[in-house]
């Protein structure tokens, strides 16, 4: 059989990926290994944050998705989410600003209704303030789960059925993907995931079906610019071939 050859949109080899998503791992060990609190641990995991959002920038990546919140972590001492939440509330005050001179255009992605209604309410301020900004969008995880974003989509297209706005026929994996939180964001092409933990933990499971995994064994406090410099190149030296033949 003949050779396949890899379509220019096919192969991520040619540019820097467009979608870099983050599961940021191991807070509570660098605490540890610092001998500080749990909470210090999580205040330096949100500079990283910032590390983060500067190294997407900086390399061109056009959506970075940060894992914030699972729907698991409500399972955590009450202390720990309150801390997280504390620690959410005032990244929510302090750095829209800053985004928003960045042109950051910020979008929160999971069950926002489990959150307290004042952090709901600076969530969509923020989503207000920057929804014309298209330097980089920022997705932040909130609450998420993915098997529950698709139990949701699921319910979405069954409504529709019965609504009789579609049928079971036309239901294909477009419409599937107009039905998750991450409606009309482009999959991630490159997950990466710190601490050294080799896991998806229920984030982004349809979205990943292509993306290229890259597990460092640096915990996410120690995140920089140029740590995401080097995922990209790390990526950027990777042959995809979305299931072709190269
Ligand atoms: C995992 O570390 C990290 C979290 C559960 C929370 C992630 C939160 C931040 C990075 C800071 C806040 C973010 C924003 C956007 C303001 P872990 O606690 O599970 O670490 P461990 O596995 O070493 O215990």
């Amino acid at each position: 059989m003949a050779t396949q050859a890899v379509t220019p949109l096919q192969s991520g080899a040619l540019g820097a990926p467009k979608h870099v998503a983050i599961i940021m791992d191991g807070n509570g060990r660098w605490a540890t290994k610092n001998n500080v609190s749990r909470s210090k641990g999580h205040r330096k995991g949100a500079d990283a944050v910032r590390e983060a959002i500067e190294g997407a920038i900086e390399s061109g990546v056009s959506y970075l998705t940060l894992y914030a919140f699972s729907s698991e972590n409500w399972n955590r001492p009450a202390e720990e989410v309150s801390d997280l939440m504390g620690l959410l509330r005032m990244y929510l005050k302090k750095e829209v600003r800053t985004l928003s001179k960045e042109g950051v255009n910020l979008r929160v992605i999971g069950r926002r209704e489990a959150l307290g209604k004042d952090i709901q309410d600076m969530i969509e301020g923020a989503e207000e303030k920057t929804k014309n900004n298209s330097r980089l969008t920022l997705i932040i995880a909130l609450s998420y789960g993915s098997r529950d974003e698709i139990v949701n989509a699921a319910k979405t297209i069954a409504q529709s059925v019965i609504d009789g706005k579609q049928s079971i026929d036309t239901i294909d994996e477009t419409s599937v993907e107009q039905a998750l939180f991450t409606h009309g964001i482009p999959d991630p092409d490159l997950i990466i995931r710190t601490s050294g933990e080799q896991r998806l933990s229920n984030f982004l499971l349809w979205q990943a079906a292509y993306a290229e995994f890259l597990f460092l064994p640096i915990l996410w406090p120690d995140f920089s610019r140029l740590t995401f410099a080097s995922a990209v190149e790390d990526y950027l030296s990777r042959d995809r071939r979305f299931g072709a033949r190269s």
